[in-house]
């Protein structure tokens, strides 16, 4: 392609050669071009989750080098690389790229289990039980087993024992797979328990199928709590999400053993999962793994999730749970805020809430913090006036709330 003064461009494609206006979108882009992949945009200011997070301008840089070949039949290389590069890095033999994390999930529970009666096993709150619109009964025809942790924060071999089924008695549905998840609303499962877990699941017989919710994983090994080849070696397989705090525009991987992601890249055809030119996507991907995960951007995240819990608590409020990695529970409810007030106070100061959950990613900036600082004294302030007025003495709003919480 050559550049021309009146604004266009020859591009030559089979032997033609034709002149194309340089429009945005034929545009050469370069890393320090200004457009709207040049800032995080919205996202600087948006504390609703880690998806916001904005493809950057090095992600359309890769996509414009990535290759463009078809991924149904293997061929292409940003994909395939990819691929092997998280397998690689996991331990893994192979990976299989997936448009999103619950096609993930749901695809490695079809591929692990063969035909009912099967039952699978996961925490009560998880993502594959109860944020995957049924997949787990509609595309796997298992039944659900959803079990609530003994210990208010993890899954230990504890509750597994209660919970799976073992027994061949014919009443009851065999637990075939133990599906985890890593991080898990933002606290961590410890690697020891993983460890414990899948020893156990791999010694009955048959063998029960170990499988992570690795949406983000990388924000618990970022945290320091165990190596991506230590918790995957506790897993027959593993999906990893590019598209959160990493911040890709898309996309998932499941890896897993070659046999099982060949069975899994079947299976996704069939559900209409087959990529063609999927580099425009995978390029992404892997800017994400290297600049934010590689590039350490998460555990500073982890720091300001930290401070922003922290200033909640300064200011007198409460955690619903502790901050792990990269979210802050605060406790709207003791603070007399409903949901709706709280994302209406963020509105005011120009940040966007969902509610009681805060997101730090690494692309929410500095002055959202502080202008979250401002919205927490907005909706604290107005409970402690409340409470003034109606105890006419004034009164600090965490000790009147203690007893609620008990
Ligand atoms: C823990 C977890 N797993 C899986 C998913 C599903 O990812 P996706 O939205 O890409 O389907 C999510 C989505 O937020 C998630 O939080």
């Amino acid at each position: 392609m050559t550049e021309n003064k009146q604004g266009s461009e020859a591009v030559t494609n089979g032997g033609k050669t034709a002149n194309v206006a340089l429009t945005s979108s034929t545009m050469p882009v370069s890393k320090d071009e200004l457009n709207a992949w040049s800032t995080p945009g919205s996202a600087a200011f948006d504390f609703r989750s880690d998806t916001v997070t904005s493809p950057t301008a090095a992600m359309l840089f890769a996509t414009k080098h990535c290759t463009l070949q078809d991924d149904v039949f293997q061929e292409d290389p940003t994909t395939n690389s990819l691929e092997a590069y998280i397998a690689d890095m996991t331990g893994k033999e192979a990976g299989l790229f997936v448009i999103s994390g619950t096609m993930g999930n749901q695809l490695s529970i079809r591929t692990a289990l063969g035909g009912p009666p099967h039952s699978v096993l996961a925490d009560a709150r998880s993502h594959v039980y109860g944020w995957e619109a049924g997949g787990i009964a509609s595309l796997s025809g298992a039944l659900a087993l959803p079990v609530t942790p003994g210990n208010g924060h993890h899954l230990t071999l504890s509750d597994v024992k209660k919970h799976a089924v073992t027994s061949t008695d014919t009443h009851f549905c065999p637990t075939r797979l133990i599906s985890l998840e890593n991080t898990l609303a933002g606290t961590i499962l410890p690697l020891k328990d993983c460890q414990e877990l899948s020893q156990w699941a791999h010694a009955q017989n048959p063998t029960i199928h170990m499988h992570l919710d690795g949406a983000r994983l990388w924000e618990a090994v970022a945290a320091g709590a165990g190596s991506l080849k230590e918790y995957c070696a506790c897993f027959d397989s593993v999906t990893m999400c590019f598209s959160k705090g990493l911040g890709a525009p898309i996309g998932s991987i499941i890896i897993s053993s070659r046999p099982f992601v060949e069975r899994a890249r079947h299976i996704r055809k069939g559900l209409g999962g087959g990529l063609r030119q999927a580099g425009v996507v995978t390029a992404s991907a892997r800017i994400g793994v290297d600049e934010t995960f590689l590039g350490n951007k998460l555990s500073a995240t982890h720091q300001r999730a930290m401070e922003t819990a922290n200033m909640w608590q300064e200011k007198g409020g409460n955690l619903t749970q502790a901050t792990e990695t990269n979210m802050v529970w605060l406790d709207l409810e003791a603070a007399g805020c409903s949901r709706e007030e709280f994302v209406e106070a963020g509105v005011k100061e120009g940040v966007r809430l969902m509610g009681g959950r805060v997101v730090v990613h690494y692309q929410v900036s500095e002055e959202a913090v502080e202008r979250l600082g401002r919205v927490m004294d907005a909706v604290l302030s107005a409970y402690s006036k409340e409470h003034e007025i109606k105890n006419g003495v004034k009164e600090d709003a965490r000790e009147v709330t203690k007893p609620e919480m008990e």
